[in-house]
């Protein structure tokens, strides 16, 4: 099969193809023939050379796949052959074939095309994870949403319209802000031009943040707690700006605040299972009204990863990139 590999800690350009044997799945695992690959921030942190995937997992790039069922591993009951499915990887999606542990794999949101299905396992698994499983999201409650714009943003705007939650997002220009309230935040900061905590008070009228989803860290981690709201929680996932930073140790204990952090790809295969259950049940019937506003996606072929890769390098993107295989090459992207 056609993969992409990381040649060497690198840029972009160290994405090269190669061929390689299509792999055997492992007991409790299907294989999926991949038609469509979503690409994401840990990707990018992975072929830099800080992001190395767990033991036993696959050396290749690519955390999200979406595609037919090929394959069964012995044990897996509840897929057949030829089942249109997207699944969280623990790596190995960069690949015309891919095989993934079946409590990962989820059906089709009704009404999605395997393209657009790619784009949703990762940043859904890891918002519902952290902000919904961790940080008790909960009906009413406003949420400060950095990087609205981007994967990780746009699935907690959406997570939050589901549940009931009002999100307001963080970008840098209009054109962001504007994407950002179509696919349902309440309101969009922009943080080249406005104060975020003065902002985040004056929509909530002095109440402040409940939740706050923060991959940007450094400075920030201060302004966080200054827009929280009493008893809020700062979900940490990632630190583009920064992994340390100086905490308001006094504001925090007089706010009730929590700051937690975590990484969804060395998690168990049973967490990740019960994540898996979680989004089916309470966020897949959502994805598949008619209505629903799906995130923006630009289409690479998967040999041209590289260029997908400089794509996010330059943050000029919204919503999703996503990789074709020959197989997903009439699949139609929103
Ligand atoms: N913890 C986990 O398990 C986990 C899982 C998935 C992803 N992540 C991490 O989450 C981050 C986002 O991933 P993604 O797939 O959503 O990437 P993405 O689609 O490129 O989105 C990132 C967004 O953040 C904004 N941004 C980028 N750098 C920024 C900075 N320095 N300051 C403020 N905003 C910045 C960008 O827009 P503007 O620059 O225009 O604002 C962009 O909209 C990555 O670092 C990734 O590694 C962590």
């Amino acid at each position: 099969m056609l993969a992409i590999a990381i040649a060497a800690p690198g840029g972009p350009e160290a994405l090269v193809p190669v061929r390689q044997p299509v792999p055997v799945p492992g007991p409790g695992d299907v294989l999926i023939r991949v038609a469509a690959a979503g690409v994401n921030g840990p990707d990018l942190a992975q072929r830099r050379g800080h992001y190395a995937p767990p033991p036993g997992a696959s050396p290749l790039p690519g955390l999200e796949v979406a595609g037919e069922i090929a394959a069964i591993g012995s044990g897996v009951t509840g897929f057949a052959a030829g089942d249109r499915v997207m699944g969280l990887t623990n790596g190995g999606g960069y690949a015309e074939y891919a095989a993934v542990p079946a409590g990962q794999v989820l059906p089709i949101p009704d009404g999605w095309s395997l393209v657009e299905a790619a784009s949703l396992p990762e940043t859904w698994f890891t918002v519902t994870q952290t902000l919904v499983m961790r940080a008790g999201l909960a009906p009413g409650m406003t949420v400060l949403v950095h990087g609205g714009a981007g994967g990780i943003g746009g699935a907690a705007i959406q997570i939050c319209a589901i549940a009931g939650a009002r999100a307001i997002a963080v970008v840098s220009n209009e054109d962001k802000a504007d994407y950002c309230q179509n696919l349902g935040a309440l309101a969009a900061i922009n943080r080249t031009q406005e104060n975020i905590a003065e902002r985040v008070m004056a929509l909530t009228d002095g109440h402040g943040a409940d939740r706050v989803v923060d991959l940007v860290g450094g400075a920030l981690t201060a302004v966080n707690v200054a827009a929280s709201a009493r008893g809020g929680h700062i979900v940490q996932i990632s630190t583009l700006e920064g992994a340390s930073a100086t905490v308001p140790l006094r504001t925090m204990m007089a706010k009730d605040l929590t700051l937690s952090g975590s990484t969804l790809r060395p998690q168990s295969a049973a967490t990740k299972a019960a994540i898996a259950t979680r989004i089916r049940s309470d966020f897949l019937p959502a994805l598949g009204n008619p209505d629903w506003i799906k995130p923006d996606i630009d289409t690479f072929p998967l040999a041209e990863a590289h260029r997908a890769h400089a794509a996010m390098e330059s943050r000029h993107h919204r919503g999703k990139l996503v990789l074709l295989t020959a197989f997903g090459a009439g699949e139609k992207a929103s």
